[in-house]
């Protein structure tokens, strides 16, 4: 097995480690070593993740602890609400669940969202562990401790910041994963690059074909560069005080663009969107050239992305940035590019800015 370990630090006090592996043979003596003793796991998976790993991951948890309960949810975003985290505590009270017991999160971003929240809040707080498996959570939504659920149409408006005990990744799983769901993970990865890193984009650009092909070692240097500079921005802002916020490029008209299709499109692609809608807007500012407008947008394309959109009522999907949770009274905390590899914070982008740049994005025939 050849595994690499990143660890996170808080306050500069180390917090928890993240492993990436082939495979499940290390997870035993992981959670051995930093969960000794412990009575009860919940494995909180979905429904589709539960068919293919569930008994292979409950196997291992047997072998560190003595129960195992399996909390699984329906697969997608519609699963992530109040609803689910009521069944959950409800399971975990009638398994009787005390402060010693854990909560392991097998599954993509939705899974391990709610099952953090739920560790968050069980008893005011009971330890958790991540094992994403979709691209997506093994390269964002699994480290920096940001968990939580949707409110109506409000896009993760309850949550907490609620830091794991242990990250393994399983590289492996993401054979399975549907195509669809690998390239929405892209997006988040193409993201990272757009705002932190000009040659981490520019290697994402020229190794397309051997990502595309999930060839192990290409994503694995995809996994652990997109990684590490997640890790980079939120060690110097665990809690989104500042630079953090960065994180946020393309999700502001992303979440907007899900919540007006009714989450039929995946949160990548709709970051994909808003990474270009954003780029736009920073291209009529003379921040980019047209080459790099063109070039930021085009480079969806080999990745399986969306670039455009059908007509649409960009009325509405404007109304829907006004409940952005970035949205603080102060104007929109919008993330804006001075040049590929370097993001900044803008307070000041305005409606028709963000009208022209869905404009943009509708479709036309050339
Ligand atoms: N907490 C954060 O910092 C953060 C960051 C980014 C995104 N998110 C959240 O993450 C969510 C999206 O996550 P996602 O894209 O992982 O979606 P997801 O969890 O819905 O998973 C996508 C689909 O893949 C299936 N699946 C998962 N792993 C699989 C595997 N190995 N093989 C086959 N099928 C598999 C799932 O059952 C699901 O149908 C959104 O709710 C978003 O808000 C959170």
């Amino acid at each position: 097995m050849d595994t690499d370990r990143i660890e996170i630090k808080l306050n500069n006090k180390k917090c928890y480690d993240i492993l990436i592996s082939d495979d499940f043979s290390g997870l035993e003596s992981e959670l051995g070593a930093i969960l000794p003793g412990r009575k009860r796991a919940c494995l909180f998976t979905d429904s589709n993740v539960r068919d293919i790993y569930g008994n292979e991951v409950r196997d291992i948890l047997l072998k560190v602890f003595e129960e195992v309960h399996i909390f699984s949810c329906e697969a997608g975003e519609n699963s992530k609400n109040l609803d689910t985290i009521k069944d959950a505590y409800i399971f975990l009270i009638e398994n009787k669940f005390n402060r010693q017991d854990v909560i392991i999160a097998l599954g993509g971003g939705v899974c391990g969202d709610m099952a953090g929240f739920t560790a968050a809040t069980y008893l005011r707080g009971i330890d958790f562990v991540q094992l994403p498996t979709t691209l997506l959570s093994q390269v964002d939504s699994s480290i920096g401790g940001k968990t939580g659920v949707d409110l109506n149409e409000y896009k993760n408006m309850v949550g907490a910041f609620y830091m794991p005990k242990l990250v393994y990744i399983n590289i492996s799983v993401l054979n399975t994963l549907p195509d669809r769901d690998y390239s929405s993970g892209i997006a988040e990865v193409l993201k990272s690059g757009l705002i932190k890193s000009a040659w981490f984009y520019e290697w994402m650009i020229g190794n397309f074909g051997e990502i595309m092909a999930r060839e192990p070692e290409y994503v694995r240097g995809m996994i652990s560069n997109s990684l590490n500079i997640k890790k980079s921005v939120i060690e110097k802002d665990p809690f989104e005080q500042g630079e953090r916020a960065l994180l946020n490029f393309g999700h502001t008209l992303g979440h907007a663009l899900e919540k007006y299709y009714d989450f039929s499109m995946s949160h990548g692609e709709c970051v994909a969107l808003g990474c270009i809608a954003a780029s736009f807007i920073s291209f009529k500012r003379g921040l980019l050239s047209t080459e790099e407008y063109y070039e930021i947008r085009d480079m969806f394309v080999p990745f399986s992305l969306p670039i455009s959109i059908e007509d649409a009522d960009v009325s509405k999907i404007l109304s829907y940035t006004r409940s952005d949770k970035k949205n603080d009274g102060q104007g929109l905390k919008f993330i804006l590019l001075k040049k590929t590899g370097k993001a900044f914070v803008d307070r000041t982008v305005t409606e028709d800015e963000m009208r022209s740049a869905i404009e943009e994005l509708i479709y036309k025939e050339e």
